[in-house]
This record gives C-alpha cells, structure tokens and sequence, in this order.
C-alpha cells in the first residue's frame, strides 16, 4: 500500500503558499480532477458499460465524434459547473464556449479541455487521455466571452493531464514544476508517485507520423532523415522511433525517459488552409506548460508556443516538444540559412 501525499493534500499545501489565496484554485482542480476519476472509470470498463464506438455525430473541426468524446465532454462540465469557480468553459468537442448556467454563481477562471484525447485508440484498448488548461478570466468571469479564453499559454494558472493507462495517473504544473499522481483505485485517490519531473535534455527517440512524411516541410525531413540515418549518419547514433497517436501518452513518455515529439505543419493542411493538426488552447498550450515547467522545449518550428497570440478559440498549430536539445535543434534547422 502506498501512504503517500495525497493530489488533495498536495494542492491544500501549494495553497498555503500563495498569499491571498481563497481556496477557490484548489476546489476547482478537486472537481477536475473528479471529472477524471469519472472518465477513468468508463474507460476502464469500456464494452462492458457500452461506452465504445462511434457516437455519428462530428465536432466543430470535422470529425467524428466517438461515444467517449461526447460522454468525457458531458462529465467535465456537469463535474465543473456547478461550484461557482469559473466563468465559462471551452472543449475541443463544443463549437461554443460554455457560459456557466444561471442557476450557478460564475467565478474568476476559465477552464479548457480537449475531454478524450487520442480517441482514435479508445476501441483498441490503448491508452487515452484528458487534457486541461486553467486560465483567469480578464473581466472577473461574470459574463465572459470567446475573446477572455484567447490568452497566450504564457498566462496558464495550471495545465495538466489525466492518463488512462494501465495505470491513471494526473500530472500537474501550476508553473512551479511538474509532479505525477498515480490513482489507487482502492481508495479512490490520487497519490503522488512522480514528484519533480523532469525531462533529460538529451534523446535518441522520436514521435511523428511518418505516413505524412511526403507532406512535410524541409527542416522537418532534415530532422528525421538524420534520425533514420543512425551511427553511419551525420547524428553519429541509432535512433529509435514511436507513435501511439495519443499525445498524452507520447508526452507522458517523453516527461519518462526523454524524447521528442513532432506533429509539424505541412503541405496537405496549408492546402486547407488548417494551421497545423494540434489544437492550441486545449493540447498545445496545456502540454507546452508542462513540458517547459519539466525542463524541455516546445515550439511551432519557427517559435515558441506558449508565446502564440491566440486568434481562435479551436486554432491550430504545429507542435514540436520535448528534450531540449533537441528541440533547439530543430529550432535551427528552421532558421533561414
Ligand atoms: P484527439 O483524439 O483529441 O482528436 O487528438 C488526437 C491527436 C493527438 O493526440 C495525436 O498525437 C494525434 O492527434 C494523432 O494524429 P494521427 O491520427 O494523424 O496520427
Ligand atoms: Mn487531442
Ligand atoms: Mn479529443
């Protein structure tokens, strides 16, 4: 048995330190992170409670919506609206921000969240996971609208991850580090298993889906053809290579032993006119935050992400992170010659 500090525990005690605090952060953050516990619970008994599959409807950005993505979607708000901590809400899956209902009093922060991320893997028993960004809102929260959630990363209050792997863990920055909890499932708590995370600024691994690889834009190619060309190459080293397509997952390995993670820009999205694949507020901020607050790198390829200028509330953009080193790396090989 693990009797360690409890997630509840650890975030009273971050509270303690911040002056003026009114407990409003930290019971906000317990309701996220019961919305997870929900969501774990579901994906963990998937067939057996009906859960998988397509739910035939599609999201703002096109795409068809799995039964889980609507169902994460609807536990996140009923778990988070009711407390009177935020103004409103924002989800990959709700075309809209969510003002929070009248019958509830409205409070100071703002919460983003893409509700089941890697969906594609949920009816192949791989991992998933939650992502989740808290940001304060400008006008106090009484009647906020699209334009108060259009913050650069750089304002985040907090940004975490649930991952529902064989085990569920939450990982969590409130911008003074990162830590990792992992749930006992027998006493229905999150307990704090990876405390002071950070990632090793050297790799030998990457993530990126090479079915794309004709798309891709020169540095990009540079950058992975030096990988795949090994010890006889100018990296002088062997690579190796994974894609799980659930960033949570590809970040939370990252955040593990290293690595470096690409879904960069290329020529069949700029065709569409599409940003990039990652959405900005709700995946790349949230895990830019904790990438750089465990010591690595994020960028679009040309800059930093958590410096962007929202333009939109499902913006996308190209996303690079991971260990340092490489990151500047790649940073370089997109600086004009
Ligand atoms: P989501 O399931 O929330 O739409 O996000 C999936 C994202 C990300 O998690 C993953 O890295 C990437 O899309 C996978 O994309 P491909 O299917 O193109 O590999
Ligand atoms: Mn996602
Ligand atoms: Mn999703």
């Amino acid at each position: 048995m693990h009797n360690g500090t409890s997630l509840t525990q650890f975030i009273i005690e971050e509270q303690r330190h911040v002056a003026g605090a009114t407990g409003d952060f930290t019971s906000l953050l317990n309701d996220v992170v019961t919305a997870c516990k929900v969501i774990s619970n579901m994906v963990n008994h998937g067939a057996l409670v009906g859960v998988l599959g397509s739910a035939d409807t599609e999201n703002v950005q096109g795409e068809t919506q799995k039964k889980m993505d609507v169902l994460s979607n609807e536990v996140f708000i009923k778990s988070n609206e009711w407390a009177g901590h935020l103004g409103a809400m924002a989800s990959e899956e709700m075309d809209e921000i969510y003002p929070i209902p009248r019958q509830y009093p409205r409070g100071k922060y703002l919460l983003t969240f893409d509700p089941l991320d890697g969906s594609s893997n949920i009816d192949v028993n791989v991992s998933v996971g939650t992502i989740f960004s808290i940001l304060r809102c400008p006008g106090g929260g009484q009647e906020a609208t699209e334009r108060d959630f259009l913050q650069a990363g750089t304002q985040q209050v907090a940004a975490g991850y649930a991952l529902y792997g064989p085990s569920t863990m939450i990982v969590l920055t409130t911008g003074k580090g990162v830590n990792g909890f992992t749930l006992d499932q027998n006493i229905g708590e999150f307990i704090l298993t990876h405390p002071k995370m950070t990632i090793p600024a050297d790799t030998r691994e990457f993530a990126i889906n090479a079915s794309n690889m004709r798309f891709w834009e020169p540095p990009v190619r540079r950058y992975v053809q030096e990988c795949l060309d090994g010890k006889e190459g100018p990296r002088g080293d062997d690579f190796n290579m994974r894609w799980i397509a659930s960033m949570v997952a590809e970040v939370h390995r990252i955040l593990t032993r290293g690595g470096i993670f690409m879904y960069p820009m290329d020529s069949k999205m700029k065709e569409k006119g599409q940003g990039g694949k990652l959405r900005l507020l709700y995946e790349a901020n949230p895990m830019s935050f904790i990438v750089e607050q465990a010591g690595g790198g994020s960028i679009t390829g040309t800059e930093r992400i958590l410096e962007l200028q929202p333009e939109s509330l499902h913006q996308r953009v190209p996303v690079i992170l991971g260990s340092k080193n490489e990151v500047e790396r790649i940073l370089g090989y997109h600086q004009p010659a």
